[in-house]
């Protein structure tokens, strides 16, 4: 849709998106609270928007499982091959001869994190692998799922908003932590607000402890732009999906067929954009919230955020933070980025 450049959408502004990533829900009832007052906030801004977390109910996840396999989306197959190659060495660093245990934010992301873990009980025969989470289910879900799968791994859910700090039990003496937080999932957050998460895993720690953080690359926009925009229609259906959940839990009457997906690389901000632009004038109801919302034919509303980094900025972000740099792998065409920073 758009040329090279500038994109053809406006950027959100970035107080917006802090404020709601701030207030991630971490139990039922209050998901159904903050989806109110997200959307409430998010759809009566004169340029709309919807926060990312939204996109991931069961059908959101299961959607966003199938993008990982998509040909187009080079970013967990990339990291997938960068973890394979070097899971030893970064075990190896990680531990410095002594006990490692494995904190992993987010849920598990399945064969990549089985890589590391299984590097693990290589080296020292069992570990302790505490995922965490804002949602229980998942967690118990991975912890079913890890157990059976990967002999040695004993697994410790943590529920917890790793976005509002990050405390865990103190590690045993002569343990070291290595902190997993891999997927590209930093780049959901504006600049800001991810080094504001750092230095809040960074607080959590004690010397000797690492964190290892996968970020996803600048490249040429073509290969950008295709990732988001597959040809089998599952980012568009994983976007539209977002309506699908509000139709269903604020009573609205989005008609998908009158939204179409858009994704926009944003050269000056260094981010891949999500859009839902209304084909059409039309009116929206939100019976749960008794509101009524007004799009003009091709206004927007901005659903994600993806950022890319340029060559160097991991380690820096994960430096500003308070760790020192330890080391970055990269894949051969460097299109993805795994860093590990060591507490001193
Ligand atoms: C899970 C945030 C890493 O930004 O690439 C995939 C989510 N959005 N396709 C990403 C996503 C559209 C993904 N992250």
């Amino acid at each position: 849709m758009d040329g090279i450049g500038e994109p053809t959408v406006p950027h959100q502004h970035p107080t917006d998106r802090m404020t709601i990533t701030a207030d991630l829900p971490i139990s039922n009832t209050q998901v159904a609270d903050s989806i109110a007052s997200a959307v409430s906030e998010g759809l009566v801004s004169r340029r709309k928007w919807l926060p990312a977390w939204l996109f991931y109910d069961d059908e959101g996840s299961r959607l966003f499982d199938r993008i990982t396999e998509l040909p187009e989306y080079y970013l967990t197959r990339t990291e997938r091959s960068i973890l394979a190659a070097r899971a030893g060495t970064i075990v190896g660093e990680a531990a410095q001869g002594e006990l490692l245990r494995v904190v992993e934010l987010g849920a598990g992301s399945a064969d990549k994190t089985r890589l590391l873990l299984a590097a693990a009980t290589a080296r020292q025969g069992t570990v302790l692998y505490e995922p965490v989470d804002v949602s229980a289910s998942a967690l118990a879900e991975a912890k079913e799922r890890i157990e059976s799968e990967i002999p040695g791994v004993q697994v410790a859910p943590r529920v917890l908003d790793y976005t509002q700090g990050f405390e865990l039990d103190p590690a045993v003496p002569g343990e070291r932590r290595l902190v997993l937080y891999i997927g590209s999932s930093i780049g959901n957050f504006e600049p800001v607000e991810a080094a504001r998460l750092l230095e809040g895993v960074y607080a959590g720690l004690a010397p000797g402890d690492t964190l290892l953080l996968g970020t996803d690359l600048v490249k040429d926009e073509a290969t950008l732009l295709a990732a988001y925009n597959d040809a089998a229609g599952v980012t568009a259906a994983f976007n539209k999906n977002m309506l699908t959940r509000l139709n269903r839990e604020l009573d609205a009457d989005f008609d998908l067929d009158a939204f179409a997906h858009r994704a926009v690389w944003n050269t000056v901000h260094s981010r891949i954009e999500m859009h839902l632009e209304s084909r059409i004038d039309q009116t929206v109801r939100l019976a749960v919230l008794d509101l009524d919302v007004d799009f003009a034919m091709g206004e927007t509303i901005h659903t994600e955020n993806s950022y890319k980094y340029l060559p160097g900025r991991p380690q820096a972000m994960i430096g500003a933070a308070g760790f020192s740099p330890i080391a970055c792998w990269t894949d051969e065409q460097k299109r993805f980025a795994v860093s590990l920073g060591r507490v001193e």
